[in-house]
């Protein structure tokens, strides 16, 4: 890591645990879990006993109480293995305890983060739906003020910890005349009447987590289960949005310097006329431009990182370390293919896994079209 950031004992530690664990309990059975969509429930316990579920939370209710710098460098290690855990980890530390602890109100906060922290329980955030995904301000969800309560009714897409999740956070649209104004987000237990989760979506890579649709139909959700006050909503999206991003960039820069190190590893063994392969220029270079763009997204993401540690304003620093450490993890894996030849092509050598799976880097928690607006918006302030 660079010199510029003196990163403390503390932090030094996190990222050694996150190294440990993910060595010892997440390589071995990653693939199989690849192949065959197996949700990494053992491994998640045991990421919220050592802490890893509730990085950021308070110690008052079950977190480690550590920095976003911490949480970046534990998420960079886990996704060095296995990136389907770190997006379980991810949204359930950015976007579920971060919102809950954030602007949740005392009881909210008791009753849901212990758990959340401690592994025992799972969270969901739900914004996108079947037509509402870039676009999220046009929620078809709807909460109707019903006095004491609100009745939720509609359809998400595409939601992680789906199956999985016990708890969920659910945007919603109450006044539409008020567009994003008008919508709240709140918390909905997986057993409340009314609410079904869909099938596991078959997907091309983070095939360990889980991904459904959910369905609410006239589902009733009491008044004190709402996050903030009424029509603050889309805010708080945005706001655990712009912290997620920071946690994805860290996944990405995971992926990237696995793929890294398997190709280090590999052009140092693997001859070609006469020769290891890393003495020929051509992979000389393709790991050179890797390493020049994994040190470039760690710094993006450790400096997006130390925004949110010293309250500075982190919405613009967040998405320029999701944007460029997302393509690095994209480019990154389609050379460290290249590099490994037709091993490279077959899943005993890991790196075509680290191609699918950097894919989604580059969609979700809003593709890099929408980080460019989010950029461009700020610079043009
Ligand atoms: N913090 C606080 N408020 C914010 C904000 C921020 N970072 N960004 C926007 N807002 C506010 C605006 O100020 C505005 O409020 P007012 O009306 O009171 O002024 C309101 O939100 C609406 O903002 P815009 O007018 O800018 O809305 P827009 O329609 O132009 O959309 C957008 C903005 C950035 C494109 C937004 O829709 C967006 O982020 N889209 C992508 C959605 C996304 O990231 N989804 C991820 C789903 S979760 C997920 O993917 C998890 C996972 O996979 C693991
Ligand atoms: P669209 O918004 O339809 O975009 C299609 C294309 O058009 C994209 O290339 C996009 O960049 C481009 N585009 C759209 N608008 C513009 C514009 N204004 N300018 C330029 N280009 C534009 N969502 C949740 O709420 N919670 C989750 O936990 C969650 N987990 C996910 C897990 C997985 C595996 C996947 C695949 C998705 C997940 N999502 C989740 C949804 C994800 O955030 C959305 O897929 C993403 O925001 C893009 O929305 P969309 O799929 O509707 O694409």
């Amino acid at each position: 890591i660079s010199s510029i950031y003196q990163l403390s004992e503390e932090q030094l530690a996190v990222r050694d645990a996150a190294r440990d664990f993910a060595q010892s309990e997440l390589w071995a059975g990653v693939i199989e879990r690849d192949e065959h969509q197996k949700f990494p429930a053992e491994q998640v316990k045991k990421m919220g006993e050592l802490g890893f579920m509730g990085m950021m939370v308070s110690p008052e209710y079950g977190g480690s109480g550590l920095d976003t710098v911490s949480y970046v460098l534990a998420m960079e290690e886990i996704s060095k293995v296995d990136a389907s855990c770190s997006v379980i980890m991810s949204v359930n530390n950015s976007l579920v305890c971060w919102g809950l602890e954030q602007y949740g109100t005392e009881e909210q906060k008791q009753k849901y983060l212990p758990r959340l922290c401690s592994g025992e329980i799972i969270g969901a955030f739900a914004l996108s739906e079947p037509e509402a995904g870039s676009d999220a301000t046009s929620q078809r969800t709807t909460a109707e003020d019903m006095g004491d309560y609100y009745l939720l009714n509609g359809t998400k897409n595409w939601i992680t910890n789906g199956t999985t999740a016990s708890v969920y956070l659910v945007i919603a649209q109450t006044n539409p005349e008020l567009k994003s104004r008008g919508i709240n987000v709140l918390i909905v237990d997986k057993d409340t009447p009314g609410f079904i989760q869909g099938p596991k979506e078959n997907k091309l890579g983070i095939r360990g987590s889980d991904t459904c649709s959910l369905m609410f139909t006239d589902v009733v959700v009491p008044k004190e289960n709402r996050i903030g006050a009424d029509g603050f909503g889309f805010k708080f999206a945005m706001q655990v949005l712009a912290g997620g991003r920071i946690g994805i960039a860290a996944q990405a820069l995971g992926i990237a310097s696995g793929a890294l190190e398997l190709s280090l590893k590999y052009a140092k063994e693997r001859k070609a006329f006469g020769v290891p392969i890393a003495q020929h220029q051509a992979i000389q270079f393709k790991l050179a431009d890797m390493a020049t763009n994994i040190d470039a997204a760690r710094l993006l993401c450790l400096q997006a990182a130390t925004d949110k540690d010293h309250h500075a304003d982190y919405a613009k620093s967040g998405a320029m370390a999701k944007l460029f450490a997302s393509k690095t993890a994209m480019d990154a894996a389609v050379e460290a293919v290249q590099i490994h030849g037709g091993y490279g092509f077959v899943k005993e050598y890991h790196v075509e896994r680290f191609m699918r799976d950097a894919k989604i880097t580059q969609i979700y928690e809003g593709t890099s079209e929408i980080q460019k607006i989010v950029i461009s918006r700020e610079i043009l302030k």
